[in-house]
């Protein structure tokens, strides 16, 4: 403040030139404002947080842990101190999603995300903190008054837990008329018939809907259960005269999360009679593009052999478990996605090898021209596997045995061969016919982005047409050029594509070095904040987010330790990615050299200070306004540095 009244004094003396005096009166009160702003958020805080009582908030951090909560769906591999893994949040070949046990944070360098415990759930349900907070607090009992949270959030959390509530009720009660209720004895024998032991059914959880329009929708009365949130949870359905059951006389498959909480159920007639299968409608806990059945199983398995079989169905499913072939998953009525195949590699690590089990070549085909993109992106292998005509891999089971299933897998193609020998089989090689076959799979070559595999699928093409590569490699060259434009005229009407991974690395690229550095140092030797402190450091930071994130640190007296709770105080999501990758490093400091990098920061910031002073001059003698007013905003900065370091020496004048 005594140096904006020094500079503006100054301009006053000189007041010949008006236009430079109400610059600086405009440049003071912008400072103010900031200055006020960055109060008002620091006010915000506590609030946010507030949310859910601190004490609960520890005991949370205090149960779960980081590496169990993130394996559930991420393959992690000891790498040193810390833990590797795929990142979860964006595509990637080699893993460059970091864990640290010891703090308990992740860090993807390859997107930038990064957080504790809390953030990690928030980003993959897409919920608020406290939402997260009671998710985990639930899961290991720990309970959190409900007056915590906003009526809003409250009203989310709650359905949430009261659908998976609601479901695992209704669930308890199909399996109990299958097991225990006379009424459920066709339905028992109709599994017995089709081989499924009572292990099986107990183990999954099988169960049985009632012949009638209301078994269930009079038990939930009997129970008091809201029958309006059993409508929500897709159990029963309503109609003017009042509500009925979805399903009536089926056998039915509860469907798990990976959390093992019931999302939705499937449901199957026990004749001939259509539709042969009823699923759960979308939910706000379930949703079939993102669910594969069987895989809070199946994941184990998955990863220790490194192939999944991917079925079609839930019979299908249970049928390769029972022969033991249990790294399966079934789609649940829809084309695999590319959250499907997310969260299959999450699950299984580096080299997954998927192989799609159809029963019959066009349905091969369709799904394999369909989901080679998405594996593609992935970075899935993917392999077609039909079955002889006829069978599907339940029945292929029954009556062959696995010996024969497993030797049939293994020499299951690969989706591109697959594609080419169907468009082979198609268009035969005549002179007409080849052209077609390479035509047809340009689309399927344009979505294997790495150029590697991409190189062998041409050279597998070329081989198998007679067609040379080169001619080939020209023509899927015109076809991926003509889609790009067709994708570019598309952005422009739409949104920019912004590659979200590739901005935060340039932003983090942009950091100040040396202030980039402190904030390491603080983080990691949490020793040195006192010296900060006294010494007025981050007074001197130019870069903002840094600067708070120091104030932050100091404030929070915390250190590396607990970097995991500073991540719950940083509400700005720039401000915990700087966090999670800063404190994620191992470096070894001593207290010398930490002083050592305080002190050339400071002479650095010092020099420039004296530079830009004479600058100042200058451009005032030139009378170059503009460049003028630049070098203005720039001292306006160092000067709330020097002007908290003057206060300080004066014992502290406050605004
Ligand atoms: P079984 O016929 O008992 O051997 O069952 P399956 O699992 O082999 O069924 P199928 O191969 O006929 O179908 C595969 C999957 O598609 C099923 O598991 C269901 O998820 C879905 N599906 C099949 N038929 C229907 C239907 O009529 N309606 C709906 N919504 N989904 C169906
Ligand atoms: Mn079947």
């Amino acid at each position: 403040m005594l140096i904006e009244l020094v500079i503006f004094l100054s301009a006053f003396k000189r007041a010949y030139d008006i236009r430079a005096c109400g610059l600086r009166i405009f440049l003071i009160l912008k400072n103010y404002y900031r200055t006020f702003s960055a109060l008002l958020r620091w006010r915000r805080i506590p609030v946010l947080k507030g949310l859910i009582p601190d004490d609960k908030i520890s005991d949370i951090k205090n149960s779960a842990d980081i590496i169990e909560i993130i394996s559930e769906s991420v393959l992690l591999k000891k790498g040193g101190r810390n833990f590797l893994g795929l990142c979860p949040f964006h595509s990637e070949k080699t893993p460059s999603f970091t864990v640290s046990p010891d703090k308990q944070i992740f860090k993807c360098f390859g997107c930038g995300e990064g957080g504790n415990v809390f953030t990690f759930i928030m980003k993959q349900e897409g919920i608020s903190f406290p939402e997260a907070a009671r998710m985990l607090a639930n899961r290991y009992g720990i309970e959190i008054p409900t007056q915590s949270m906003t009526p809003d959030q409250k009203k989310r959390m709650t359905e949430r837990e009261d659908l998976f509530s609601i479901n695992s009720r209704a669930m308890n009660y199909f399996h109990y008329n299958l097991t225990k209720n006379a009424a459920g004895g066709k339905a028992k024998a109709y599994l017995a018939g089709r081989g499924l032991t009572e292990d099986m059914i107990n183990g999954f959880k099988l169960g049985f809907a009632l012949d009638g329009w209301d078994n269930l929708v009079n038990t939930l009365k009997h129970k008091k259960v809201s029958l309006k949130l059993a409508e929500k949870a897709g159990i029963i359905i309503e109609k003017e005269r009042g509500y009925y059951d979805r399903f009536r006389n089926r056998i039915i498959f509860p469907i798990f999360d990976a959390g093992m909480q019931v999302t939705g159920f499937g449901g199957r007639v026990l004749d001939d009679s259509l539709p042969k299968y009823l699923n759960s409608p979308e939910t706000p806990v379930y949703n079939k593009s993102r669910s594969l059945y069987g895989l809070h199983r199946s994941r184990q398995k998955c990863r220790d052999t490194g192939i999944v079989y991917i079925v079609e169905g839930y019979m299908d499913y249970l049928s390769l478990c029972r022969y033991g072939i249990d790294n399966t998953v079934a789609t649940l009525g829809t084309a695999l996605t590319p959250d499907h195949v997310r969260s299959l590699r999450g699950y299984s690590g580096e080299t997954l090898k998927a192989v799609l089990v159809y029963d019959s070549d066009e349905a091969g085909i369709k799904a394999a021209q369909r989901s080679i993109g998405v594996f593609q992106a992935g970075h899935i292998d993917d392999f077609i596997l039909v079955l002889p005509s006829g069978y599907d891999p339940d029945s292929y089971l029954v009556k062959f045995g696995q010996e024969s299933f497993l030797k049939e897998a293994a020499g299951a193609k690969s989706g591109f061969r697959f594609l080419i020998e169907s468009a082979i089989k198609k268009h035969t090689l005549s002179f007409e016919g080849k052209p077609r076959v390479i035509e047809e799979m340009l689309d399927p070559l344009s979505s294997i982005t790495d150029s590697v595999k991409r190189a062998i699928c041409i050279k597998e093409l070329s081989e198998q047409t007679g067609v040379e590569e080169r001619a080939i490699s020209e023509k899927a060259r015109q076809f991926s050029a003509s889609k790009a434009s067709g994708y570019r005229n598309q952005a422009v009407s739409h949104h920019p594509r912004t590659d979200p991974g590739r901005g935060r690395q340039a932003y983090s690229g942009r950091w100040n070095k040396m202030e980039k550095q402190i904030i390491t140092m603080m983080l990691q030797y949490p020793d040195i904040l006192k010296e900060i402190e006294t010494k007025n450091v981050l007074d001197r930071f130019e870069e903002s987010t840094m600067k708070a994130v120091g104030e932050l640190l100091i404030r929070k007296k915390s250190n590396a330790a607990d970097v995991s709770d500073l991540l719950s105080w940083a509400e700005d999501p720039e401000q915990r990615q700087i966090i999670a990758e800063l404190a994620i490093g191992e470096e070894v400091w001593d207290h010398e050299g930490c002083l050592g990098l305080i002190k050339q920061f400071l002479s650095s910031r010092r020099r420039s200070e004296t530079a830009l002073l004479s600058a100042i001059k200058k451009a005032e003698e030139n009378d170059d306004q503009e460049l003028l007013i630049k070098l203005l905003n720039e001292k306006q900065t160092q000067a709330r540095g020097l002007e908290t370091e003057n206060q300080d020496s004066a014992g502290g004048e406050s605004l």
